[in-house]
């Protein structure tokens, strides 16, 4: 009965992953999927992430039982306050509904199912490009997807007007997908100054905000700064949904942590609307997976651990930045033609180098440097060691 069934084709990110695993190579490298890497070229779990665990394991009060639909409570107010604030008036007026869901895609699906069963606007604006996730979640989830531009290619950076024209004749009341901090796959963030103009523009046209955060500390460093553009939105008393992912910022990409938080007007319908959320995630994966969730909410709940995270966080976003120097220093010395100043200019995981899709198969084969189709790489896969075959790649895929 499924003779019929065809193949479908591979991931656009996760399939170069088993792209480069098929590889015999020794020079392979994997700079496609957003996961970091030590110097060593190693995936590296948090000493403080260790530590948590060990709590967790030598404590032995703690039992398998299921969690409630809607997560782990303290996970989901200490998720709400690292990105809101500690002392955010939303939260203190407990109009704020968080429910712990499967890293950040479960977070942004979750989200797109209640839009679609509960909110008037059936459209979402999602940013061109975007990470090649959101159009499948959106539409599966009901809605209807539509783009704004956000790139320019030319300058590899912001196309902010393109961006407020498309937001500005977006109907009245759009969903609209903004990244947090950190914009995958570009590298390119709005300044605070173009967030303000975006945030005046949206709520005066009543666009709705989905925040999705996959990347908070990530960008700067600092978890307060990358988290400023949300709190510009929440501050002003209004309306918006937000996904958080702890994949990067804690490393903790396989156990599926996230949250996704709505602000709403009032406590009252902030607790109707969280009856809901509980609606969508039960047929869905019935609640949350326990372990993730008590790993961030130990760090999260005690001071030390907290520091010790942030000195953690700020080491692995520091050396994604080192490594987008050495890039361009490699280049340069090479005498790579081109201005790759972006590489510097663009933060974050990712580097959106401008390379088309050709001179991306032409690394491939000649040089087993594995990324996405669209020119992204992975800073964060790089190591001293790899670069000059990165640059002698890029180099040559230029010059031919
Ligand atoms: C990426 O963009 O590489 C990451 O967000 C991983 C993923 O799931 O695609």
């Amino acid at each position: 009965v499924f003779a019929h069934v065809v193949k479908a084709p591979e991931d656009p990110i996760l399939g170069v992953t088993v792209a480069y695993n098929n590889d015999p190579s020794p020079v392979k490298l994997n700079l496609g999927v957003g996961a970091y890497r030590t110097e060593e070229g190693k995936p590296l779990v948090l000493n403080v992430v260790r530590r948590a665990e060990q709590q967790l394991v030598n404590d032995r009060s703690r039992v398998k039982e299921y969690l409630p639909i809607t997560g782990l409570a303290e996970f989901n107010k200490l998720s709400a306050k690292l990105m809101f604030g500690a002392d955010s008036p939303a939260i203190k007026e407990n109009r704020v509904t968080t429910v712990q869901c499967l890293s950040g895609t479960g977070s942004l699906r979750v989200g797109g199912e209640f839009l679609a069963r509960h909110y008037h606007e059936r459209t979402i604006y999602i940013p061109q490009p975007t990470w090649g996730n959101h159009p499948k979640i959106f539409s599966l989830a009901g809605l209807s997807v539509k783009t704004y531009r956000y790139y320019d290619p030319a300058t590899r950076g912001l196309n902010f007007q393109g961006l407020l024209e498309d937001l500005g004749s977006a109907p009245s009341g759009a969903v609209v997908l903004l990244h947090a901090c950190a914009h995958n796959p570009t590298g390119v963030d709005p300044t605070i100054q173009q967030w303000e103009k975006i945030r005046q523009l949206m709520r005066s046209k009543r666009l709705l905000p989905f925040f999705d955060s996959a990347y908070q500390g990530f960008a700067s460093g600092n978890l307060d700064t990358d988290a400023k553009p949300v709190r510009m939105f929440v501050a002003d008393g209004g309306e918006c949904l937000l996904a958080q992912s702890y994949a990067k910022n804690m490393g903790l990409y396989g156990e599926r942590v996230g949250a996704l938080s709505i602000v709403c007007n009032t406590a009252d319908v902030a607790n109707r609307v969280e009856s809901q959320l509980k609606l969508v995630t039960r047929p869905m994966f019935s609640n949350p997976p326990i372990h993730g969730a008590s790993i961030v909410a130990t760090i999260l709940r005690d001071r030390n651990m907290y520091d010790e995270w942030t000195v953690e966080l700020k080491a692995m976003a520091e050396r994604i930045i080192s490594m987008r120097q050495k890039l361009f220093d490699a280049l340069q010395t090479r005498g790579t033609p081109g201005d790759w100043s972006h590489i510097i200019k663009q933060i974050g995981m990712f580097t959106f180098t401008g390379l088309n899709k050709e001179q991306v198969a032409f690394m491939t084969k000649e040089y087993h440097i594995y990324m996405t189709s669209d020119g992204r790489i992975s800073m964060a896969g790089l190591s001293s060691k790899t670069i000059p075959h990165l640059a002698d790649a890029m180099h040559a895929a230029v010059t031919r």
